[in-house]
C-alpha cells in the first residue's frame, strides 16, 4: 500500500462513524493583480496525498477516497501548462475516484462531515508519529539540507556578505532536487547572532567573527532545521571555543537522554541546568544551579526553548489533546509532551550575549547577584551559538537526522581552505 495511502487509512479509521472526512487543498494567494506567492500545499492535504497543486480537495467516505482536482481550461493549459486531469490523476495519486472540484457538493453526498476540531485532532495525533515513509523524506532532506551547511562552511570568507552564504544554502539545495526552504533562512554573522529569529541576511562578515546559519529545505513538504555556528575565519578564538563547549555539551547531552517517557520540558530543564553549570565554569553566571534555572537568569543567556515537533512544518503539531500535559517544570514551556518512538523534535540549545536583556534595567536588579554583568556586557560584541540538530525518538538510542560537522575540529576542517 502506497504511503499516501496508508496515511488517509489511518485518518479514516480513527475518525471512523463520526461523519465524513472533507479535507480542502490551499488555494493560490495573489501578489497583485495576475501575480500570485509561490504556491505551497496546505500541509494537513499533503499528509494524506502527497498532491501539491493548488485547488484541490480530498473526501474519504468510509474506505472511499475521492481526489477533486480544478478543471481547467484552454486558456490555463495556455499559460500554466497541463495540469492532470481525472484519469492521470487516479493513477498518479493512487486514489479510488477522482471528480472536479466544481462537485464537491455531489462527492459529498449531502453527509455530515466530521466536526473541524475532531478533524484537527486526528490529524495533530496522526501527524506527531512519523511513519517510516515519512522518515525517508525527512532523512533525505536532512542529508540534502547538511551537505548545503557544509558547503556554506567551506565557501565563507571575511568580507563576503550574509545573503551570499544564503544563496550558496539555497543553490547547493536546489542543485540537488530540493527547491523549497522549510523556513526563512537565518544568516548572522557576529552580533547579529544574537537576533533570534534574524532575516535581514545583509550585513558584511568580518574576520574573528562567528557565523549562525538556521536554514533548512524541504522534501514532499518534511522540513528540515539545522543551524550551526562556525567561525567566519575557520579558526575559534579562546572564547568562542569556551561558549561553543558548552552549548555543544547540553546538546549532546540532551540527544542521549531524548528516550520514550521523557517529558520534553524536563529535558528543557536539563539543558538549562547544563548551560547554567557551564556559564558559572566560565564566570558568567553565580550561585546554586536550581535558583539560576528557576529564578530565570540562565534565560538572560538561553532564552528560547530546546525542542519542538518537526515534520510538515517546522514548528510541527505538537500531538493533539490527549498528548498535552500539564507543565511539571517551575519554567515556562511551550511544548510539553512525553517523548514517543516515531517523534522528530529538533534538539537545538543555545547561548547568546542580546543588548535587550543584558542591558533592561529591571533584569540586571532583579539577577545581580546571579550574573555577573561585567563580564556579560564584555560579550555584547560576541553574537550567539545554537547548535540544531533533527533526531527521531526510538525504543533505544534516537536517530540523529543531521550529520552536519559539530565537533570543534570538524567544524574546522570543513571550514579550511
Ligand atoms: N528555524 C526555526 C527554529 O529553529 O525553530
Ligand atoms: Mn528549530
Ligand atoms: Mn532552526
Amino acid at each position: 500500500m502506497n504511503h499516501y495511502r496508508l496515511l488517509r487509512r489511518s485518518l479514516a479509521k480513527r475518525l471512523a462513524g463520526q461523519g465524513v472526512v472533507h479535507l480542502a487543498g490551499g488555494k493560490p494567494v495573489a501578489r497583485n493583480f495576475d501575480v500570485e506567492y509561490a504556491f505551497r500545499q496546505n500541509s494537513d492535504f499533503l499528509y494524506v496525498t502527497g498532491v501539491e497543486e493548488p485547488g484541490c480537495h480530498l473526501v474519504l467516505d468510509g474506505s472511499r477516497e475521492i481526489l477533486l482536482v480544478p478543471r481547467v481550461d484552454a486558456h490555463h493549459r495556455v499559460w500554466e501548462g497541463n495540469v492532470p486531469g481525472p484519469s492521470e490523476a487516479k493513477k498518479l495519486f493512487g486514489v479510488d475516484k477522482v471528480m472536479y472540484a466544481d462537485e464537491l457538493k455531489k462527492a459529498l453526498r449531502g453527509r455530515r462531515p466530521v466536526a473541524a476540531s475532531k478533524l484537527r485532532d486526528a490529524l495533530d495525533e496522526l501527524r506527531a508519529v512519523k511513519t517510516e515513509g515519512e522518515l525517508a523524506l525527512m532523512r533525505r532532506a536532512n542529508a540534502v539540507s547538511g551537505e548545503a551547511h557544509a558547503a556554506v562552511m567551506r565557501a565563507t570568507r571575511p568580507g563576503m556578505k550574509e545573503y551570499e552564504l544564503q544563496a550558496i544554502f539555497d543553490s547547493a539545495c536546489v542543485k540537488r532536487g530540493l527547491k523549497h526552504l522549510a523556513y526563512p533562512s537565518i544568516v548572522a554573522a557576529g552580533v547579529n547572532g544574537a537576533v533570534l529569529h534574524y532575516r535581514k541576511n545583509d550585513a558584511a562578515l568580518r574576520s574573528g567573527d562567528l557565523l549562525l546559519i538556521d536554514a533548512g529545505a524541504e522534501l514532499g513538504g518534511y522540513a528540515a532545521d539545522i543551524t550551526r555556528t562556525f567561525p567566519i575565519n575557520g579558526k575559534f578564538t579562546r572564547r568562542q571555543r569556551d561558549v561553543y563547549s558548552v552549548v555543544l555539551e547540553a546538546q549532546k547531552k540532551c540527544i542521549a537522554r531524548a528516550r520514550p517517557g521523557i517529558i520534553s520540558a524536563d529535558l528543557h530543564v536539563y539543558s538549562m541546568r547544563v548551560i547554567a553549570e557551564g556559564l558559572k565554569d566560565l564566570g558568567f553566571l553565580k550561585g546554586d544551579v536550581d535558583g539560576l534555572v528557576e529564578g530565570g537568569a540562565v534565560r538572560l543567556f538561553y532564552p528560547h526553548g530546546l525542542t519542538h515537533m518537526l515534520g510538515l512544518d517546522v514548528h510541527d503539531v505538537m500531538g493533539g489533546k490527549r498528548r498535552v500535559l500539564p507543565n511539571p517544570t517551575k519554567v515556562p514551556v511551550r511544548f510539553v509532551a512525553k517523548l514517543e518512538p516515531g517523534f522528530v523534535i529538533t534538539m537545538e540549545p543555545g547561548v547568546y550575549f542580546i543588548e535587550a536583556l543584558l542591558k533592561d534595567p529591571v533584569l540586571r536588579r532583579k539577577h545581580k547577584d546571579s550574573v555577573d554583568f561585567a563580564k556579560a556586557d564584555s560579550f555584547l560584541d560576541f553574537g550567539g551559538i545554537r547548535i540544531e540538530d533533527d533526531i527521531v525518538v526510538r525504543d533505544g538510542p534516537a536517530e540523529n537526522l543531521t550529520r552536519v560537522p559539530k565537533e570543534i575540529d570538524a567544524v574546522e576542517a570543513a571550514c579550511a581552505r
